[in-house]
């Protein structure tokens, strides 16, 4: 059996808490390699899966035509939803910068593929297999965290059009629109945070014992 040092786990406990989300502004113009791409990849299709069943697929993008066309997607989108905000909000969301399409060399759409025969686990509970799909991009965020590499994780797009800009089969659903690249820096707490658009929960708000 595998044990770990304590200076191993503080080293996972130093990625989750430096792991963050990286927007456009953070991007550098530098290649990120195919081995350092390998491994996140990696971390990705070792994540749990209901079933085992691994219902994940990966589109690697870094063709700044098919980038053009997603962030069109989110330009559109960004707009309906900052209309949801009144006030202050509303001027404060319009200052936000949300993806990092163009400027991250590479661009990872995830999808899910959902099975045509039952599947161990996902029974009851169909969602169960989207949700392995987002264990797959947590493990990969992490990992690229390790490996010095900024992710950004980008939802405000239109999954149907994302489908069409990569031919994706029309079983497929899109999870996750991540946006990868090195970076000039990493913040020590959420960009949001900062921009004193949402505050951390208290854990103790959130962690209930034998019921609510
Ligand atoms: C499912 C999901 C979707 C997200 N979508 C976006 C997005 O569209 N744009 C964006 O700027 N950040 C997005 N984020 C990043 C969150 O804003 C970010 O995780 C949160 O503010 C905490 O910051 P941190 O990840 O740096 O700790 C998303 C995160 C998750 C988990």
């Amino acid at each position: 059996m595998k044990e770990f040092t304590e200076v191993q786990i503080k080293t996972l406990e130093e990625i989750i808490l430096h792991r963050r989300d990286v927007r456009g502004n953070r991007f550098l113009d530098k290649k990120v390699p195919q081995d350092v791409l390998d491994k996140i990849v990696y971390a990705g299709v070792n994540a749990p899966s209901v079933g085992f069943s691994q219902p994940w697929e990966f589109v690697l993008i870094d063709d700044q035509e098919v980038k053009k066309k997603v962030k069109a997607s989110f330009d559109k989108e960004n707009k309906k939803g900052g209309n949801q905000f009144e006030g202050e909000k509303a001027d404060k969301y319009k200052q936000l910068k949300l993806e990092g399409i163009i400027e991250a060399p590479i661009n990872m759409a995830v999808f899910y593929k959902p099975s045509n025969s039952p599947t161990l686990g996902q029974t009851t509970i169909e969602e169960a297999g989207v949700y392995s799909v987002v264990c797959a991009i947590q493990n990969m965020w992490l990992m690229a965290r390790a490996l010095n590499v900024g992710l950004g994780w980008v939802s405000i797009i239109d999954p149907n059009k994302v489908k069409k800009i990569l031919n994706a089969p029309d079983d497929r659903q899109l999870i996750g629109y991540l946006c990868l690249g090195y970076v000039d820096k990493f913040y020590d707490n959420p960009e949001l945070e900062r921009l004193n658009w949402e505050k951390r929960k208290d854990t103790s708000d959130v962690v209930k014992f034998n019921g609510y």
